[in-house]
């Protein structure tokens, strides 16, 4: 039986607790399909929303439902502060400098409130799941309206009614995960790229990472629903999805009553007919021989992996609780280059994490140059409140950590340039995105492999499938000439 999503009397003073964050209860998960209450339809007519999305995909697939959800209520969007009577902060809790940068806005943005009585402030994502912040928002910051978390972003609508309609402040951040809601209206950014949410959570409690606090234990939509929502988007005229969950790999492993993993759904997605499906992110020490081989099979499965190794030390990686070591990690490679020749390896990297040696960093140098990576997001470690690496001593100097970095990125800046000039010469399927940001006379797309090609064509290709020669290739992308 479908439950719906009602109206329930709420409180407006929950804030939310590490120590209930950290706990993971054996309960099954239930699926919620939602509703949206009949005072909420019209609510928004003339007025205004504007979202400000910060960290990662999940953040971004939120802010689509938390628009689709205001589009319901009649809200409009638009890109502007000075104009919108809803502001929403989605943000991101990762390392310190994205808190400071949301602190700064908030102090930004603090004067419109004099211009507009009625302007709606809100703060969602996961800096509202950490205790110490919404002290600090709750104290120090007047200018918020309504404070939400990672788990009830269905429950949007509803706070802003109470705060518009009552003048209240509205917090309510539940500790504990809530449960899956499905059909949550979506107002999606892109029209041929979108978003397909297929598990929430983390439960790899890396001792550095703050997001199993943030987005509570692994829960995996139903299979059922994720087909579904993929055969739609291609009915619709999409043509590339990307699936996303903080350890996709665990799909399914916390289903009660049917085996069905990931790489069962990367193959029941694959048959689907849509034409590119990318996948992020993959943990190391869950990513199986099955997935590899499904990648390999299906030519709409893109050969690009963003495979986050963290680490090249083993004793670092074992501090971290990454539970694979060097050697794991680089076989796992091997296994993608023998089952999808040509895959471009992309990974996330975190330098200075609590007494790295030298020898310690010397190890990831000499992982990257054997993995052959072409590109890398890398870190330097940053402390964050309430995880087990906050507790470790540092003795690493801010000024080496710095150093690191800027030798890692070195590095990873060749691998980049190396993985973008094997192409040269060569004629690629590109998605074309639109006008380039650089040069607003170029069109620009992505390669299968996931590379940036900039070349000059006319506006009715864009969102389209496009064959382009590559001319020459950059550090950080790809010119090329459209092939008629
Ligand atoms: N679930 C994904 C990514 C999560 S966050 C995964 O496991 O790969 C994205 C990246 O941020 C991580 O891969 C890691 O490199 C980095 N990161 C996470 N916590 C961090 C911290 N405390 N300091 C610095 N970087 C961090
Ligand atoms: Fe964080 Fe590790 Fe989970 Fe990724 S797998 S979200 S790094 S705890
Ligand atoms: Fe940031 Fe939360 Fe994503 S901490 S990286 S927005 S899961």
């Amino acid at each position: 039986m479908k439950r719906q999503l009602k109206h329930k009397p709420f409180s407006t003073y929950v804030i939310p607790e590490l120590k209930i964050a950290r706990k993971r209860l054996k309960k099954e998960t239930e699926t919620i399909y939602f509703h949206l209450d009949d005072n909420l339809v019209g609510f928004g007519s003339g007025k205004y929303y504007h979202i400000k999305t910060y960290g990662c995909q999940g953040n971004l697939a939120d802010s689509e439902k938390m628009a689709g959800i205001l589009e319901a209520m009649s809200y409009e969007r638009v890109d502007n502060d000075e104009k919108a009577d809803v502001i929403i902060f989605n943000t991101c809790a990762i390392r310190e400098n994205a808190e400071n940068r949301i602190y700064g806005e908030l102090g930004r943005i603090k004067g419109l409130k004099e211009k507009n009585k009625n302007l709606l402030m809100i703060i969602c994502g996961c800096m509202s799941q950490e205790e110490n912040v919404v002290r600090t928002l709750t104290s120090t910051y007047p200018q918020v309206d309504i404070i939400l978390g990672t788990h009830n972003i269905a429950k949007l609508g509803e706070y802003i009614y109470e705060a518009a309609t009552h003048n209240s402040r509205v917090v309510n951040v539940w500790s504990e995960e809530g449960d899956i809601y499905e059909e949550i209206p979506v107002r999606r950014d892109h029209h041929k790229k979108a978003w397909v949410d297929i598990m929430y959570g983390c439960d790899e409690f890396c001792t550095y990472c703050i997001v199993p606090y943030t987005r509570g234990k692994e829960r995996s939509r139903n299979p059922r629903d994720i087909i579904k929502e993929v055969e739609k988007l291609v009915e619709d005229g999409y043509l590339e999805v990307t699936l996303l969950g903080q350890n996709v790999n665990a799909y399914g492993k916390d289903f009660v009553k049917v085996t069905y993993s990931f790489a069962n759904l990367l193959e029941d997605l694959a048959k689907t007919g849509i034409k590119r499906i990318r996948y992020t992110t993959s943990h190391p020490r869950d990513l199986d021989l099955d997935t590899i081989k499904v990648m390999g099979k299906y030519p709409n499965i893109m050969p690009h992996l963003h495979l986050p190794v963290q680490s090249g030390s083993n004793d670092i990686l074992k501090k971290m609780n990454r539970k694979y070591t060097k050697e794991e990690y680089l076989e796992k490679c091997e296994y993608l280059r023998k089952y999808v020749p040509g895959i471009s390896l992309t990974t996330d990297i975190i330098v200075g994490f609590p007494n790295e040696t030298d020898e310690d960093f010397e190890g990831t140098l000499d992982l990257v140059r054997k993995a052959r990576f072409e590109g890398a997001y890398t870190f330097i470690y940053s402390r964050r409140e309430g995880t087990p690496a906050a507790k470790m001593e540092d003795s690493v100097s801010d000024e080496t950590k710095k150093e690191r970095l800027l030798k890692l990125n070195d590095l990873i800046n060749e691998g980049f340039y190396q993985g973008n000039k094997r192409f040269e010469g060569e004629i690629l399927d590109v998605l074309v995105d639109g006008y380039s940001e650089k040069d607003p006379n170029m069109l620009s797309g992505y390669t299968e492999h996931e590379k940036l090609v900039n070349f000059e064509g006319p506006k009715e290709i864009i969102g389209t499938i496009v064959k382009v020669k590559i001319e020459k290739a950059y550090s950080w992308h790809l010119r090329g000439s459209l092939v008629k």
